[in-house]
């Protein structure tokens, strides 16, 4: 058996180190404790740099094989929980060379000619995050999908729609439902863009500058998949924007995720009493007995802060970074994890409760009847017997007023009395000022009628299919 050089951090690096590494250093400069959780992107990496090497003759076959036992067997330890994570050894690829050298020798010693932790860190945290990227791209199927199935119930459900938070002019809650899909839709689209960005392979950078060693770089890139090489060496170690891309597209998706929330939260209120959430997603008080709390919305709205926070972070730990790797960038990968984990739990939970959401629909439609919701859809009305719009917009506010001074809606105003505030006005007004009336005149592509509602879920669940 040979001499392990990785035996100890101090010896990891070279003879020039006379001294060994204080405790508090090394912590401060280990990161073993998070970043082990890319160890299987790294004996992945590994196995294709070291097949290259020996397709190239740079190593033996017999080195080949050596290493692949020695991984097989790294894999079997981490995956049972009976590998000994070292802090002297640093990092997740110390860590494994180590062993592999430990377990298979002088081979072991032999992988990483022509490569750099620089070069292969970059490898590994993009094929972690594009394995993050898939499973994340099924999660947003599965929340715009549960959305879909809850409006394919509710294109006839009348609810307020707001602005100001004020009641404006009814819409669906199907409509309501599905402006939430267009959003997590885009999110996926963003996704699959930044994951193109993602899977382009840095590993033949080396430390900084590419190697002398004859290698192939394709042919690592195809046997990881990934769909290009990075064509300078200098950014290939250094830039990190794709984890930019991706905390920022987290953080729009979160965005996105909070709003539903905060609504959520809303129509659950005994103020709106629109909708009620099941039990398993809710809690009690520990001192009022009345209570159900929507504590898993709130935390969706909550947790949206981190993971904005992390984007602010990583974008603040790039902006100073002289070219080309600098340690700074070991400090990618908490926020970038802690992302990844706050966006995937928040879509499963999400998803799930929305589809486990009880609507009340008589709530809903006696909110809309409460702020003169159809005022706009007299005013058209008015328009089409030949008013300009802001003359008939006059007419509908005194006749808003009158209906609030007696306390009814415009609806229940007598025809004689509408005819008060304008002549044109006839017993037809009154299919118009009701809620559904309203709903089905907002016919044209985008507008809340139940058709077009209709024929949005379908595009949706052909497209989700
Ligand atoms: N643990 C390091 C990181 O996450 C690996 C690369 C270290 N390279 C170096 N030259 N110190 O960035």
């Amino acid at each position: 058996m040979s001499t392990n050089p990785l035996d100890n951090k101090a010896q990891a690096w070279s003879a020039l180190f006379s001294e060994p590494m204080s405790e508090l250093v090394k912590r401060y400069t280990a990161s073993v404790g998070f970043d082990q959780r890319l160890w299987r992107a790294d004996i992945d990496g590994s196995l294709a740099h070291a097949e290259m090497l020996a397709a190239q003759g740079i190593i033996a076959a017999q080195d080949l094989a050596d290493i692949r036992r020695g991984m097989a067997q790294i894999g079997e330890e981490i995956e049972s929980g009976r590998f000994e994570w070292k802090l002297d050894l640093e990092d997740v690829h110390l860590n494994i060379e180590a062993r592999l050298t430990q377990l298979v020798g002088d081979a072991g010693k032999r992988l990483h000619t022509g490569r750099s932790r620089n070069d292969q860190v970059a490898t590994d945290v993009r094929l972690w995050l594009r394995g993050e990227i898939d499973g994340l791209a099924a999660l947003l199927a599965d929340m715009q999908r549960s959305l879909v199935e809850l409006a394919a119930q509710h294109a006839e459900t009348v609810m307020p729609g707001f602005t100001h938070m004020q009641v404006a002019q009814p819409v669906s809650l199907a409509h309501h439902l599905l402006a939430y899909v267009e959003m997590f839709a885009r999110d996926a689209e963003r996704l699959a863009d930044l994951r193109r960005r993602t899977n382009r392979l840095p590993l033949g950078a080396a430390a900084l500058a590419g190697t002398s060693y004859p290698i192939d770089r394709e042919q690592v890139a195809r046997s990881l998949g990934f769909e290009a090489l990075s064509q300078n060496s200098l950014d290939a170690v250094s830039d990190r924007d794709f984890a930019l891309e991706f905390a920022a597209f987290a953080s729009i998706c979160m965005v996105h995720v909070s709003r539903l929330a905060e609504e959520l939260v809303l129509w659950m209120s005994q103020n709106f009493g629109f909708i009620d959430l099941a039990d398993r997603y809710c809690t009690g008080s520990s001192i009022m007995p009345q209570k159900r709390n929507p504590d898993v919305a709130e935390l969706a709205r909550g947790k949206t802060g981190r993971v904005v926070g992390h984007l602010m972070g990583l974008l603040t730990l790039m902006k100073g970074q002289p070219l080309a790797y600098n340690k700074d960038n070991q400090e990618d990968k908490e926020p970038l994890f802690d992302s990844v984990d706050t966006l995937r739990d928040t879509l499963r939970i999400m998803a799930e409760m929305v589809g486990g959401i009880v609507v009340k629909p008589e709530a809903m439609e006696r909110a809309a009847l409460r702020g003169y919701a159809t005022a706009t859809d007299l005013a058209d009305y008015l328009v089409k017997k030949g008013l300009a719009f802001r003359d008939a917009h006059e007419v509908v506010a005194h006749a808003v007023k009158a209906a609030m001074q007696q306390g009814l809606d415009l609806a229940q105003l007598p025809l004689a009395t509408l005819q008060g505030f304008h002549a044109a006005i006839g017993p037809d007004v009154f299919e118009l000022l009701s809620l559904r009336g309203s709903l089905g005149t907002r016919n044209g592509l985008g507008g809340t009628a139940p058709a077009q509602v209709r024929s949005q879920i379908e595009r949706h669940r052909a497209r989700l299919a």
